[in-house]
């Protein structure tokens, strides 16, 4: 085989065969394939797609580049979730401990931020001394013990994804929907569980910026799990303004614990409890509007906060001692009247550049810098209110910030959350 010829195929927009992507994929893991000519055939796909056929194979084999979990220790219907990505997207930090709290079983494995979305386990390293590295025979216990953990991805977990990825990230080929689809998916899979909830976000803050394009994405995700027997749920929810009021990692899980304590923002609850109740339904077969009314009671009877407390112990963090700049100023308003927008995709850049996130691999981040906003879509400000919040440690500057608020004299309704849900 040739990679010349296989890229000159997939060029031309033909199929290729099963062996042709195991060549090209293996030969690129193993060294063989250089980036250039890796680059070329990625750029091919986005181009010309790929058929069902092709990105069941690539699926599977980059889903065996590395280890598989085995998660066979833990009894019963292990399901786990997964986010598209989007700015403020605290989710994972409220929904394993309140989920956990039903009784359900979560071993959640998740990663750092990509781009200038943040990542759980760079938000989790805000909580002093808490660690996400956690040995196999470590996670077992945790988990056989108070029955949650939520843990960095081993190394080996699908190495194919990770090389694919920083290419991809550099070659301007991340917006391909089947390699989005595949990267999501060999990763979700590699990872043992049984079920998959998927949030996938729409909008000018998130991957997918319109709702044909996350139909399509969701779409090959629930097919792909279904080629597994593995049932996959979409919910497709709205990124085009900042999911809570926090952005920044110390804020995030303030506002996450805020949220386990009954007292979070209303949007950020409600799609907890909307994905919380698919994980319940799928491990124990719950009605999802019973699922729904039993979390909402762990939320508020203390129960999920006990829950993150248990798991922030075991993980050794000190909840009391969260990454918090203390230098803040107010983003004021010079108008008066409805908010229109909220700029999700500004909001996150700008967090991004007072450090919240990595511009390159192995750069450190500032974990107690972000925002916190006071005004959402729908609400009213006053001229000489304060929008937003700013925690900073050595920069600011607002005028990338006007850009991200638009105030209209006109009545505006607060947006939709959810837009549909997707499985078959
Ligand atoms: N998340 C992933 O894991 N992979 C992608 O390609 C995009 C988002």
């Amino acid at each position: 085989m040739d990679i010349l010829e296989i890229i000159d195929k997939k060029r031309l927009g033909k199929e290729l065969t099963r062996d042709e992507l195991f060549y090209s994929i293996d030969g690129f893991v193993q060294g063989q394939i250089p980036d250039y000519q890796m680059s070329s055939f990625l750029m091919a796909i986005c181009i010309n797609g790929m058929t069902e056929e092709e990105i069941f194979s690539l699926t599977d084999i980059m889903l065996h580049s590395g280890e598989v979990v085995d998660l066979s220790f833990i009894p019963g219907t292990k399901v786990d979730k997964h986010s598209t990505g989007g700015i403020g997207d605290k989710t994972t930090l409220v929904l394993a401990p309140l989920v956990s709290s039903l009784g359900v079983f979560i071993s959640k494995m998740s990663g750092k931020g990509l781009g200038y979305t943040g990542g759980t386990i760079d938000k989790l390293a805000s909580i002093d001394g808490l660690q996400t590295s956690i040995s196999k025979e470590d996670l077992e216990k945790q988990i056989q013990s108070i029955g949650v953990v939520i843990a960095a991805q081993t190394g080996n977990l699908v190495p194919a994804d990770k090389k694919l990825y920083a290419l991809r990230d550099v070659s301007g080929t991340t917006s391909s929907i089947p390699l989005i689809a595949t990267s999501i998916m060999s990763k979700k899979l590699a990872s043992g569980a049984d079920k998959f909830v998927i949030d996938v976000k729409v909008g000018n803050g998130a991957l997918m910026k319109n709702l044909e394009d996350a139909r399509k994405l969701a779409t090959l995700m629930v097919k792909i799990g279904n080629k597994y027997g593995k049932k996959t749920i979409c919910l497709l929810s709205a990124m085009d303004e900042p999911l809570g009021l926090a952005v920044g990692n110390g804020l995030e899980v303030q506002e996450a614990i805020d949220t386990l304590r009954g007292k979070g923002p209303k949007d950020l609850e409600n799609l907890v409890l909307h994905l919380g109740s698919y994980m319940v339904h799928f491990a124990s077969g719950m009605e999802i509007e019973d699922a729904k009314k039993q979390l909402l009671q762990k939320l508020y009877d203390g129960s999920a906060y006990n829950k993150f407390l248990e798991l922030v112990k075991w993980q050794h963090g000190d909840v009391n001692h969260i990454a918090i700049s203390s230098q803040t100023k107010e983003f004021i308003s010079t108008e008066m009247g409805y908010i229109k927008k909220v700029d999700a995709e500004i909001i996150g850049k700008y967090v991004h550049d007072l450090g919240a996130g990595r511009k390159r691999e192995g750069d450190t981040i500032d974990y107690g810098v972000g925002i916190v906003l006071h005004k959402k879509v729908g609400d009213f400000v006053k001229k000489g209110e304060s929008l937003a919040t700013i925690y900073y440690t050595t920069n600011i500057d607002f005028s990338i910030l006007k850009e991200a608020f638009v105030i209209t004299e006109q009545v505006v309704s607060p947006p939709q959350l959810l837009y549909e849900i997707i499985t078959f």
